[in-house]
């Protein structure tokens, strides 16, 4: 999957407007399922789930996402990133979204500010069991139409994007659904918007995305069916949703694909 980096930050920008802190008052586990007690299997599980294969590629060697107007970017090379910085440098740059000489650009790390510490050990510990392939990707340049996007304010970079976004989540919709809405800002607000209420904003390899509250309309069997295959309701083959369940969501567990479901269908019960 290649969903363009750029105009991805634009679409976030523009789903920053509402949702509310994520707040844990019970102390509810927000780590996502532990599967295995090898931390690795969990971060590779994770790496899958969270998307990081869909932009740094499946062997997570990166792309060339570069762009005439906003300037050279690669989605960087995790293999060698992995190799050449220590544990909690990798965890700082996927968290924080910078890196000890500058800050990341357009790397969604405002999605992973809030994953749990445990978690961002098990995605750490994965790619450093990366084997090194490939070369490092040339430093991003800041192109002319980029320029003039962070001069007016309207791209930020990733530490700023974790800053402003940190205290965002998807709408609070009591106790019982933490976990969900703890997974749901992780994943589905990267393009369904941290309000989960979609976006129509122009990406160039994303159709738009509809409002999560869609789910209503869905049954517990399609919506597992959604995740696991890709394909919606009345069997509809969709556009890049298919690929991304397919890629990233059917490896969910089915605890994980439940709780996302309860949650989704109380969403949709709420007055918009
Ligand atoms: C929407 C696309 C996207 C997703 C999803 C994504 N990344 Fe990135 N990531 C990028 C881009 C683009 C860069 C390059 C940023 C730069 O060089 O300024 C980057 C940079 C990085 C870096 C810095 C590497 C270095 O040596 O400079 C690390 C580490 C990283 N990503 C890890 C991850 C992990 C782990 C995940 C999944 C949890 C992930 N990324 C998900 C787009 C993405
Ligand atoms: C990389 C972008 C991306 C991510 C991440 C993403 N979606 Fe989507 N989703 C889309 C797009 C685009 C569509 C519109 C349908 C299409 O073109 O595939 C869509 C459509 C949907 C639909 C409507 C399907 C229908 O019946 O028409 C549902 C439900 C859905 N997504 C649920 C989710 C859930 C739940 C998550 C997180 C677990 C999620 N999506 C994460 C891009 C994404």
């Amino acid at each position: 999957m290649k969903l363009n980096l750029f105009a991805t930050a634009l679409l976030l920008f523009a789903a920053v407007a509402c949702g509310d802190e994520l707040s844990n008052p019970d102390d509810a586990p927000l780590r996502f399922d532990v599967v295995s007690s090898d931390p690795v299997e969990q971060g590779e599980r994770l790496s899958a789930i969270l998307g990081c294969v869909g932009c740094h590629t499946p062997d997570l060697t990166g792309e060339d996402w570069s762009d005439p107007e906003l300037g050279v970017l690669w989605s960087a090379n995790l293999t060698r990133s992995a190799a050449d910085n220590s544990e909690a440098e990798l965890a700082v740059m996927i968290s924080e979204g910078r890196r000890p000489d500058r800050a990341l650009l357009d790397m969604p790390s405002y999605l992973f500010s809030e994953i749990h510490p445990d978690d961002l050990t098990a995605l750490v510990a994965y790619l450093k069991t990366l084997a090194p392939k490939g070369v490092r990707h040339p430093e991003p340049t800041i192109g002319p139409l980029l320029a003039e996007r962070i001069a007016s304010g309207d791209f930020k970079n990733s530490a700023e994007r974790v800053a402003e976004m940190k205290d965002q989540a998807p709408p609070d919709l009591g106790p019982k659904h933490v976990f969900a809405r703890a997974v749901l800002r992780a994943t589905c607000a990267e393009c369904h918007g941290m309000d989960l209420n979609g976006s129509t904003e122009q990406l160039i390899d994303a159709p738009p995305r509809p409002s999560l509250r869609i789910v209503g309309a869905y049954s517990i069997e399609e919506f597992s069916k959604l995740m696991k295959t890709g394909t919606g309701f009345g069997g509809r083959e969709l556009n890049l949703m298919g690929g991304v369940s397919r890629w990233r969501y059917s490896r969910f567990t089915d605890n994980e694909i439940t709780a996302v479901y309860e949650y989704l269908a109380e969403l949709a019960r709420q007055p918009p």
